[in-house]
């Protein structure tokens, strides 16, 4: 029985497609496939099962909850686990990889591992400009000196994070790429070398080639996006719905909280049972549009919680049983998370990872 009133449809072939450019541009390089937030919003469980099945060795995720989730579905692939410290324990009994930014943390790492006779492959993270996380540029060559001393810890990788490939202008980031490869360098004379060596996110795989290193980290192009659209790729999700209330009215009927749309003709509303709720923005009130019949459809009054109103009087045979797509294609038109984000001033990755946990992801 179909009981969710509104799904995202996640396109397998789409995944795949978009993996294929990753591979096609970084011939010499491992791929690293970011699935954090659930995957951007597609279900981190199907799409790293999916990921792997098409030759993924690698996994990176945000915090180690999400590791674990991964692992409990039984996938064994290496994970790399971005954002978290302290967990030491869950790190060591789901063989999971941290990313190491701070001595504290890789001492306890270290003791961790003595402590059941392992050795914990880690990737140390230094800041080359993004000023996020990671090991003070100036004091990075002392400390991964100090971490290649615990006996416990295996350096797997160095890495480090853009803070603009997404821009033309790449002065900054290759200043930042300069500084990683000096740092590799210098290690490397001093004889502290990493299997994986790795920066590049999908806006650096999609520009600038000599930033993949051995390693790379795509994410957002796996799904679909990722500003400069050069090689096609591929839309992964689509969200639809149906019409949960169809009514017509007369010319000066106001639609929804604080009568911020008043019918101007006879019309016909229909009520979409999707919401702010369910990360349908509150910002595309009165201004977001759904394809109904292959019709671009306008949002009438704010959004709700769980519903928005559509005026659907020129979309001819309308009823309970036509499809609605909040994005994705339908006929010749199509929304993409793009769109939908220009409207509401973010950016596609906003727009995917909110997309509500009522949502159900349908795997197609
Ligand atoms: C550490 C790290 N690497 C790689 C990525 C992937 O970036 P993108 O989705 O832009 O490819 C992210 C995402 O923000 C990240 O935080």
């Amino acid at each position: 029985m179909e009981l969710q009133k509104a799904f995202a449809e996640i396109n397998l072939k789409a995944l795949s497609h978009n993996l294929n450019v990753v591979s096609k541009r970084t011939r010499n390089s491992r791929i690293l496939a970011v699935i954090k937030a659930n995957a951007y919003g597609h279900g981190a469980v199907k799409v790293a099962e999916h990921l792997i099945r098409k030759g993924v060795s690698n996994l990176g995720v945000a915090y180690t909850n999400e590791a674990i989730t991964l692992r409990e579905a039984g996938i064994t692939t290496p994970i790399l686990v971005f954002f978290d410290r302290d967990n030491i324990d869950a790190c060591l009994e789901y063989n999971l990889t941290p990313t190491v930014f701070d001595l504290e943390t890789a001492r306890k790492l270290s003791a961790g591992a003595y402590r059941i006779n392992k050795q914990i492959p880690v990737h140390i993270k230094v800041d080359t400009g993004m000023g996020r996380i990671g090991f003070d540029i100036r004091k990075a060559f002392e400390a991964v000196t100090a971490i290649s001393s615990m006996k416990n810890i295996k350096l797997e990788g160095l890495m480090s994070h853009f803070s603009e490939a997404d821009l033309k202008d790449k002065e900054f980031v290759n200043l930042q790429l300069t500084i990683f490869r000096s740092l590799a360098e210098k290690l490397k004379h001093h004889k502290i070398s990493f299997k994986y060596l790795h920066m590049a996110n999908s806006a650096a795989v999609l520009t600038m080639p000599d930033a993949h290193l051995n390693m790379v980290r795509p994410g957002i192009m796996l799904y679909g996006y990722g500003g400069c659209n050069i090689d096609k790729l591929k839309p992964v999700m689509s969200l639809k719905s149906s019409i949960v209330f169809l009514k017509k009215v007369p010319a000066g009927t106001p639609i929804s909280y604080n009568r911020t749309f008043v019918t101007k003709r006879k019309s016909t509303i229909a009520t979409i049972p999707v919401g702010y709720a369910d990360g349908y923005n509150r910002k595309l009130s009165n201004h977001g549009e759904v394809l109904i019949n292959g019709i671009r459809v306008p949002v009438t009054g704010r959004v709700c919680m769980d519903t928005t109103m559509i005026d659907v009087t020129d979309v001819p045979g309308v009823n309970y049983k036509s499809e609605v797509v909040i994005m994705g294609r339908q006929g010749r038109e199509q929304i993409t998370a793009d769109d939908i984000a220009e409207k509401t001033g973010t950016i596609p990755y906003e727009v995917l990872t909110s997309v509500g946990q009522r949502i159900k992801r349908i795997y197609r």
